[in-house]
């Protein structure tokens, strides 16, 4: 029986971390889930969020599923996610978009993927008070990490028949670090003459997604753009309920949706765990466990098109409710 590492966060985490496992074994995949606790809760008992058994967990597994973690705002602890990311290097972060059947958006046919460097940028967490009124963020961008994430965002392409990376930076104005980013970009998309390029400014792209995602294919981008602009993309196909994603790194990776903890909806049986289910069905197919990924992915479809559906996504079923639904389909 195979062992996953099974992070299963706080908020709406511990809620929909059951549906996805439950909805696993219902398709009959036996999983040894190793759960590994993270975060505020742990402080107390073992003095960090994130605990070392934590990542020896993930490297001996090689694959986790990880349900979101809060992160104080403004004060306290480092994010665990980013820790997570930066210990493990799980340097992409890879976040398909697209239509879901029966999930209704303002857009049809959006089908597209942002790749988002996961392991620098203003997330290195280079920071400095120097007086009361002033406070020091520092962007880290290096060569080698800008040309691996490029690289990674053409390799994904080629495999999978997309034909064409957006570079998106801000190097008009961040001309020494974007600009840096955009070389890399450059460098690598040599390596790949049968994919088209294209670059653009994180701000145009924001207001080009909104009129007309289909537009664009794969986008490339560093840490901050990428956390942002992955939040919009998934407002265009029905919410973070519904937007998956994964972190990759050489040894190991970590899947896990694009939305947080949600604190507002904790406790309520009324999160959707589609993003995390997709999520899942994702690291199934990383593992080999193809056929059951796309009985489950087949199982929520159906769920979803016959209008059975979670708050967020226009439905009136709880978390438990949809759980069943999908139980029954698969
Ligand atoms: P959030 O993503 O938790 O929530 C934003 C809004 O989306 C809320 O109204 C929430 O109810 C809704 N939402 C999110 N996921 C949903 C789901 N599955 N079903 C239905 N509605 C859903 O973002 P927020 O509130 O900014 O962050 C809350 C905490 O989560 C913070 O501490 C933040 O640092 C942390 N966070 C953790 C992440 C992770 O573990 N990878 C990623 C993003 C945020």
């Amino acid at each position: 029986m195979r062992t996953i590492t099974l992070i299963n966060g706080d908020g709406i985490g511990p809620e929909i971390s059951k549906s996805v496992t439950d909805i696993i074994a219902a398709a009959g995949l036996d999983i040894n889930w190793d759960i590994q606790t993270a975060g505020s809760d742990v402080i107390e008992s073992e003095g960090v969020p994130l605990p070392d058994r934590v990542l020896k967990s993930v490297r001996a597994n090689k694959v986790a599923l990880k349900a979101p973690v809060t992160t104080p705002i403004g004060k306290g602890f480092r994010s665990v996610n980013v820790q997570l990311r930066k210990e493990l290097d799980l340097y992409a972060n890879l976040r398909p978009c697209k239509n879901l059947p029966g999930v209704k958006t303002r857009f049809e046919n959006v089908d597209l993927v942002v790749v988002r460097e996961n392991t620098e940028d203003l997330y290195a967490g280079v920071e400095e008070q120097v007086d009361d009124n002033t406070a020091h963020s520092i962007k880290i961008i290096t060569r080698s990490a800008s040309e691996r994430i490029c690289r990674f965002a053409f390799d994904y392409a080629v495999k999978n028949n997309r034909h064409e990376v957006c570079a998106v930076t801000k190097a008009n104005i961040m001309k020494l670090s974007d600009g840096l980013f955009l070389q890399a970009f450059r460098a690598v998309a040599g390596e790949y003459p049968q994919i088209t390029t294209r670059e653009i400014l994180v701000d145009n792209l924001c207001m080009q997604l909104v009129q007309d995602p289909t537009r664009f294919d794969v986008l490339v981008l560093p840490n901050l753009y990428g956390d942002i602009v992955s939040d919009l993309t998934a407002g265009l196909i029905g919410g973070l309920g519904v937007a998956q994603g994964a972190n990759i790194g050489k040894d190991c990776a970590v899947f896990e949706p694009v939305h947080g903890s949600a604190p507002d909806i904790k406790g309520l049986n009324k999160a959707n765990p589609t993003a995390l289910l997709l999520s899942a069905v994702e690291m199934l197919k990383y593992i080999d466990e193809v056929s059951v990924a796309e009985k489950i992915e087949k199982a929520l479809f159906k769920t979803l098109s016959d209008g059975h559906k979670t708050v967020d996504i226009g439905g009136n079923l709880s978390t438990t409710e949809f759980t069943e639904k999908i139980i029954e389909n698969l």
